[in-house]
């Protein structure tokens, strides 16, 4: 699932005339389209880049056409555009693209009256692995980074139209379930009438390791319960169901304040399927046995996955194989995210390899990827850790955001008239946000230093700055004394929103530019773009607002510009869908 439609953007329409151009100017050659934003405003808002590719394909050919003459001869078939006022080719044989201003002017004029649109692509249903916690081990910070870019990628395709299903593939089920047990029926002998106090069950994992690596009776019972549990027996199922809803309660906790839905389906769901394909794989003889174990070895990987362990149980890896066919053939996913840091990358590609090599899927056809992430490193650049040197458990994270987040508003609140509510939601917009913000602004692939600090700065591209700029426009708007009614009834009866100074054009330009980055951003899967976007914007606001008066002072008496008001108010909605598409809610007052 690659995409190439591009419906509704900028690029998309150049794209469109620009590939039609070339067809019938060089019906003999293939080359792919090179389209990109121009570097520098002296060479258009966008270059084509294709002559040079062309030329080449053409001398192959036995033709000799310089890339000028190429580009010329594009130029030539050029269909009639709207977006276009002109092109130029300098010699090296680009052709620079230059927008046509009442095209901008008439995009925007839409956007007031009809709000702020999304490319429209052929839905698709996207199936997104993310969190995925383990159970009994407390949440961490690389599970947070999952949650909150999992989310982010959901809410992208939810924005776009596609058919979303967020899955939380918990670890609720392996051997580890054995010690748990034993040791709550120990602890809790009334169990079956009271739910048990457990408590923190980080605590109670760490007793129940104690107990199994020092006890042999004790490791042996365990052994048994695991059993137990696998075949379903009642008093093990409910035990069971009592640890995970621990876990559950806390993760929810987190859920919650970040406003993140999640379906939860951890490895359990997928036992009974489990076996159906240890089946499948033994009939159709792509396992072999070692020493007791149950080996597959995909395509081109170098460690096997271990199917069926010397003892008769399932791994980590069966859980991963059922779960790939499920979702392509139960839920019928087109394409399949699995949001899990860097480190498991090679268990993914071992997994994806094994489903290509029993043929459950196509890639000209289905999508399935492992979106990787690098670590979170504290300040001091190693492992973050707390001061003694532990897990940071995800809600005291959280609730510390919170704390700082009040402290920096105390100080820098504008708005003075702010509500207790209000306050509220601003404090947790910069904490959430701050959060959800430092993340998703860092190259995914890579490791990033957590600091609240850094996110809770005001300057620079974070979330902070963001909320304040948002916030300031959504103000400014109020001060005009203009009404939403007034506003409406303006963008009505304009068909074009008129363009004059040169930065209300570089400021609807950029409005525009959204469509193009949200393209790019559902190929890539890299959301730091869509972060670069909308700080690109604010800047480009504040360069405009600083030009060009909103409300003109004159000789004692006021009067809006309505065009330049309704430009704000184009802006603000505008990154009110960029920051609600990274779960980031922007607040009118800050
Ligand atoms: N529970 C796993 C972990 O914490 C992540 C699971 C990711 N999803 C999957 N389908 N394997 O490492």
């Amino acid at each position: 699932v690659v995409v190439k439609d591009f419906a509704g953007s900028i690029m998309g329409r150049l794209a469109h005339v620009f590939k039609k151009a070339i067809k019938e100017a060089f019906p003999t050659v293939s080359v792919p389209l090179v389209l990109a934003e121009a570097t520098n405003p002296k060479f258009g808002d966008y270059q084509c880049n294709s002559a040079m590719g062309i030329s080449a394909a053409l001398k192959a050919q036995g033709t000799a056409k310089r890339p000028a003459e190429v580009a010329a001869d594009i130029v030539a078939k050029l269909p009639v555009c709207p977006l276009i006022s002109k092109t130029e080719i300098p010699p090296a044989g680009f052709i620079n693209v230059f927008l046509n201003e009442e095209f901008i002017a008439k995009q925007c004029g839409e956007i007031s009256r009809h709000g702020v649109r999304l490319p429209t692509i052929e839905s698709r249903r996207v199936i997104v692995d993310f969190s995925s916690p383990n159970i009994a081990k407390e949440m961490h910070v690389g599970h947070l980074r999952s949650t909150i870019i999992g989310d982010a990628i959901s809410r992208l395709f939810e924005a776009i139209g596609f058919d979303v299903l967020r899955l939380n593939h918990i670890g609720d089920w392996g051997t580890q379930f054995g010690m748990l047990i034993a040791h709550l029926f120990d602890r809790f002998p009334n169990f079956q009438k009271e739910t048990p106090a457990i408590g923190d069950l980080q605590s109670f994992y760490k007793e129940s390791k104690k107990r199994f690596d020092e006890d042999a009776e004790f490791k042996k019972r365990a052994y048994e319960c695991v059993v137990k549990l696998q075949s379903s027996q009642p008093e093990f199922i409910k035990a069971w169901n009592d640890i995970c809803d621990v876990s559950r309660k806390s993760n929810n906790e987190v859920y919650d304040k970040l406003d993140i839905k999640l379906n939860e389906r951890g490895e359990s769901y997928y036992h009974n399927r489990m076996e159906a394909i240890v089946e499948e794989l033994k009939t159709r003889s792509f396992l072999r046995e070692e020493e007791g174990r149950h080996l597959m070895f995909p395509t081109g990987c170098d460690i096997p996955l271990t199917v069926v362990k010397s003892d008769g149980g399932f791994t980590y890896d069966t859980s991963d194989l059922a779960a790939l066919k499920n979702r392509l053939f139960e839920e019928n996913g087109d394409w399949l995210i699995y949001v899990v840091d860097a480190g498991q990358s090679l268990h993914f590609e071992t997994i994806f390899s094994a489903g290509r090599d029993l043929g459950w899927y196509d890639e000209a056809v289905k999508r399935v990827e492992h979106v990787g992430f690098g670590l979170v490193l504290g300040e001091d650049k190693k492992k973050f850790k707390t001061r003694s040197g532990e897990t940071v458990r995800l809600k005291d994270l959280l609730d510390e955001g919170v704390r700082r987040s009040e402290e920096k508003l105390k100080e820098k609140c504008r708005d003075r008239d702010m509500s207790e509510a209000e306050l509220t939601a601003a404090r947790d917009a910069v904490a959430y946000g701050g959060i959800k913000y430092a993340d998703l602004s860092h190259t995914r692939t890579q490791d990033y230093i957590f600091s609240y600090d850094r996110m809770l700065d005001d300057k620079g591209n974070t979330a902070v700055y963001l909320l304040y700029a948002y916030a300031r426009i959504r103000s400014i708007v109020r001060q005009s004394g203009v009404s939403q009614e007034e506003m409406d009834k303006y963008a009505a009866s304009n068909e074009l929103l008129p363009l004059g100074h040169p930065k209300e054009v570089k400021l609807a330009k950029q409005v525009l530019k959204l469509s193009d980055v949200i393209l790019q951003v559902v190929d890539t899967l890299m959301l730091h773009t869509l972060c670069d976007y909308l700080y690109n914007l604010s800047t480009t606001f504040t360069e405009f607002y600083s030009e060009c008066y909103v409300v003109e002072k004159l000789e004692g008496t006021s009067k809006v510009n309505m065009n330049r008001l309704l430009l704000a108010h184009v802006t603000a909605n505008t990154m009110e869908t960029a920051l609600n598409i990274l779960g980031i809610k922007p607040v009118p007052k800050m």
